[in-house]
């Protein structure tokens, strides 16, 4: 990691570890303290404090936007993780599998409320901005997620379609959180569209990339069950690539497994990736993650800010684009 992502992240960390209270009841605070320590990359509260001083203002002064971010993102990572009936999160055990559902729903809508309490700290106009931001926001990770749940089960599912979900569920916040890095530090209105558009594109590549390595990932470093999303018949990039590319027969075997709803075909997996690989989809899933981060930083052009801090922005994108955790 660069030595200023360095800085951001400890200073995000250190803030962080100082506002993790610990309150009665325990079954709704402690579901919160643990996902919140778990770790994670922390990609977006750094985004946040890293744009802020890009437009000329003290990185601590955004520490509670960003953790307003962290604290959103950790809420949408409790919900999406019963929803995806996911066992595994940053390596240890999701909040709905160590405790139980009602408590990951719970301990989820506390989290969400914390967030917006967060931007009580900054002065009117700030806080409206950052408000009204954030609800436009999590209303679209809202509409995102349920896209994500309703493509489960439909075979008709189209390209365009497919980025337009992952926009919404994930690209958006990471707009948002670079765009409120951006009002903290009072830059133009017109700066803020350019940071949200970089930001929102970066975020497609991310999410792309999160999908590839649902496949294709070492579950150790990522985290995650890897082939979690073929499991849930989610239709990915790979996947409805793999149905463009492949012959009738691995078209046949690929609409077969995706009908198929039962968790317990170990062949499933391994038939699928398989699929992914020779039907080439695999390698169109790469070449589209480098397309969308080239389109962020060509949007990076716009923007009025030295080359230093262009480059530092060009770096966070290229890590992200070869990460494998
Ligand atoms: C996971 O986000 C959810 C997605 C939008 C893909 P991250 O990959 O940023 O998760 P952590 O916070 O680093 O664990
Ligand atoms: C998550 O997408 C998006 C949100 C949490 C809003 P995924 O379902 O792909 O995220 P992971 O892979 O579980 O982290
Ligand atoms: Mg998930
Ligand atoms: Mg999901
Ligand atoms: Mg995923």
């Amino acid at each position: 990691m660069h030595a200023n992502q360095e800085k951001y992240q400890e200073a995000f960390i250190a803030y962080l570890n100082k506002y993790t209270v610990f309150k009665e009841p325990k079954n709704l605070y402690e579901p919160i303290k643990y996902i919140l320590s778990l770790g994670g990359k922390r990609l977006r509260p750094v985004l946040t404090l890293m744009t802020c001083e890009i437009f000329g203002e003290d990185h601590r002064s955004a520490l509670n936007a960003a953790l307003s971010v962290e604290v959103f993102h950790n809420f949408s990572l409790i919900h999406d993780d019963i929803m995806d009936d996911a066992p595994l999160r940053r390596g240890q055990q999701t909040v709905h599998e160590k405790w139980d559902l009602n408590t990951g729903i719970l301990s989820g809508d506390a989290m969400l409320i914390m967030a917006y309490q967060m931007f009580e700290s900054y002065e009117p106009s700030i806080f409206q901005s950052l408000a009204k931001l954030f609800s436009k926001t999590a209303i679209e990770v809202c509409e995102g997620q349920q896209y994500d749940i309703d493509f489960e089960t439909r075979s008709d599912v189209s390209i365009p379609e497919y980025l337009k979900m992952i926009e919404y569920k994930t690209a958006v916040l990471v707009g948002a959180a670079m765009k409120m890095g951006a009002i903290v530090a009072k830059a133009s209105k017109q700066d803020q569209e350019i940071i949200y558009e970089f930001g929102k594109n970066l975020g497609i590549a991310f999410q792309l990339q999160d999908d590839y390595l649902d496949a294709f990932g070492d579950q150790e470093k990522f985290g995650k069950q890897v082939g979690g999303d073929i499991i849930e018949n989610k239709k990915t990039y790979l996947f409805l690539k793999a149905l463009e590319f492949s012959n009738p027969t691995q078209k046949e075997k690929l609409v077969e497994h995706y009908a198929s709803q039962s968790r317990t075909s170990n062949s499933k997996i391994e038939d699928v990736k398989k699929i992914f690989i020779e039907s080439g989809s695999a390698d169109a899933t790469k070449k589209i993650i480098s397309e969308y981060t080239l389109k962020a930083f060509s949007i990076l052009d716009q923007l009025d800010i030295n080359t230093d801090k262009k480059s530092l922005l060009k770096q966070f994108g290229d890590q992200l684009m070869t990460r494998s955790v």
